[in-house]
């Protein structure tokens, strides 16, 4: 008996070694963050600072606002969302913040017009908006031609309106009836994508030149499939990276196709489209910087939200190995600098601390220190770090591609945020670009109050509030900072002084 013991316990010690030093590899190969983080930002604050002259943006720079349709539209009801919205988990909780529903919305599928006239208003010369494949394809392979004609009518208020469409081909949602043949998990939804993409574009190619095919893969994979809080609600570290590497996929194959479609400017407008993947950028650092631990997480972290996806597309190649986990390593055709530009959607930084009781989030946890940062009102998740723009845009100079920020907001309630978290990031964005990022537009999330997904109807991000109860639309003090800074194309003088003063 005494030489079994033993023996197991050897066996066990012997393992545990084993993966130690698996583990402890794994960490090693990971490129340390220095490496991939452009960290050596100065601190940069445009409040701090007495500038004589106005910082001008280029010539041609786009200003605008986005939304996407399941956030906005209302009475979505096709789609994965709406069911979880409805649904409860095990102990009969809401998955959404205060039981909230999507519901209708802020009826942006029947106040398009108006809304648009509202961007106008703010000097607004692009809109990003998303097409919801729950309505243009309704049961599987069936085309819904009443939908089209919506997004028809979408497409010529812009023009109206004077402002030029980027339009996302999938932002979030999925059909009930994909959802419900595995959605992202299943390698068919790819040629399903990749079917839909081609229907769509034929339609509307001869309005759209901007295309963006999949809204942040990562965000996705890791809210649906890691953390549960997005439907179907998996909290499954493999189911993650396959889901991951089949979105990344579904993208190439749309943008081969788009740009198949547009063969010898299909629009007539010799314009070629442009077509582009969004990334959602985060910075994320050591909670305590004096921690190799810390510092470890950290970068396991950032390699795994930005560095992944970004340089899967660079290189072709998707590439992964979590001990004992998953492991891939695949060339996918036509994956290869599938981008024609990235768009970059920044809202905040994550601290990140070593964790050994959570091994199913790779051993790391995001701080949450409200006493040391400051934070938005929704609180965890949403500290307010300008410099994490400039630092994003330096990050992603070594892609070569041309940038449009697709994402950068606050939800702000009150208001008296949104001002200056405006001109803050504004300033930054000036900065990458006197150090050569290709910076081509600003599109402030979002133009109306939206619904925020597993966070319900109440943080208000528009730059036009919503009363939904009246369907009322109110400017904001941060909407009137953003029309005149898209009128002078520059953080003037004068606009600066009014952030210094605090509005
Ligand atoms: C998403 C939006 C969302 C915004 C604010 C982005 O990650 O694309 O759908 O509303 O963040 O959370």
């Amino acid at each position: 008996m005494k030489v079994l013991g033993r023996l197991l316990v050897l066996l066990t010690g012997g393992m545990a070694l084993i993966v130690s030093v698996m583990v402890l590899r794994f960490y090693k190969s990971i490129p340390d963050i220095a490496a991939v983080q452009a960290h050596n930002a100065e601190s940069i604050s445009l409040l701090q600072r007495d500038l004589k002259e106005g910082l001008a943006f280029p010539k041609e720079f786009f200003w605008g606002s986005a939304t996407s349709a399941h956030q906005v539209e209302g009475n979505n009801t096709n789609n994965d969302w709406y069911v979880w919205e409805q649904a409860r988990d095990k102990n009969g909780r809401c998955r959404v913040r205060n039981c909230d529903a999507s519901g209708a919305a802020a009826e942006h599928y029947q106040r398009f017009d108006a809304d648009f006239a509202l961007a106008r208003n703010l000097n607004q010369n692009m809109h990003r908006f998303s097409i919801e494949w729950s309505r243009i394809e309704p049961k599987e392979g069936e085309w819904d031609f009443n939908a089209v004609n919506h997004y028809r009518e979408v497409l010529a208020s812009l023009k109206r309106h004077g402002i030029r469409p980027m339009v996302t081909l999938h932002h979030f949602t999925n059909p009930l009836w994909l959802a419900q043949s595995g959605g992202w998990k299943n390698p068919k939804t790819i040629y399903k994508f990749e079917r839909y993409v081609r229907f769509v574009v034929e339609q509307f190619r001869s309005d759209v030149d901007v295309w963006v095919t999949i809204n942040e893969p990562e965000v996705y994979a890791v809210y649906a499939y890691l953390y549960g809080i997005f439907p179907p609600g998996e909290k499954d570290l493999t189911a993650m990276l396959v889901v991951m590497s089949n979105l990344l996929k579904g993208h190439a194959r749309a943008y081969r196709a788009i740009h198949e479609l547009y063969n010898v400017g299909a629009d007539g407008d010799r314009r070629p489209a442009l077509v582009g993947l969004v990334k959602h950028m985060r910075i994320f650092m050591p909670d305590d910087p004096g921690s190799s631990a810390d510092r470890s997480a950290a970068k396991i972290y950032n390699y795994f939200f930005n560095v992944l996806a970004l340089d899967s597309v660079a290189t072709g190649r998707i590439q992964f190995n979590v001990p004992l986990v998953y492991a891939r390593d695949e060339i996918v055709e036509g994956l290869k600098d599938s981008w024609d530009f990235i768009g970059v959607n920044y809202f905040s930084r994550d601290m990140v601390a070593f964790d050994f009781s959570r091994p199913y989030t790779l051993f790391a946890r995001i701080t949450y220190r409200p006493d040391r940062r400051r934070y938005s009102e929704i609180g965890e998740g949403w500290e307010i770090f300008p410099q994490g723009l400039f630092q994003s845009l330096m990050t992603l100079k070594r892609y070569d591609r041309p940038i449009f920020i697709t994402e950068n907001g606050i939800a702000d309630a009150g208001g008296a945020l949104r001002p200056s978290f405006i001109g803050e990031h504004a300033y930054n964005v000036w900065q990458a670009i006197q150090r050569g990022v290709d910076v081509r537009g600003y599109l402030y999330w979002a133009l109306i109050d939206n619904f925020e997904w597993n966070m319900g109807s109440s943080p208000r991000f528009g730059l036009y509030t919503v009363d939904y109860q009246t369907q009322e639309r109110r400017l904001t003090a941060g909407g009137e900072l953003l029309r005149d800074l898209a009128a002078a194309n520059a953080l003037t003088p004068a606009i600066q002084a009014r952030l210094r003063s605090g509005y």
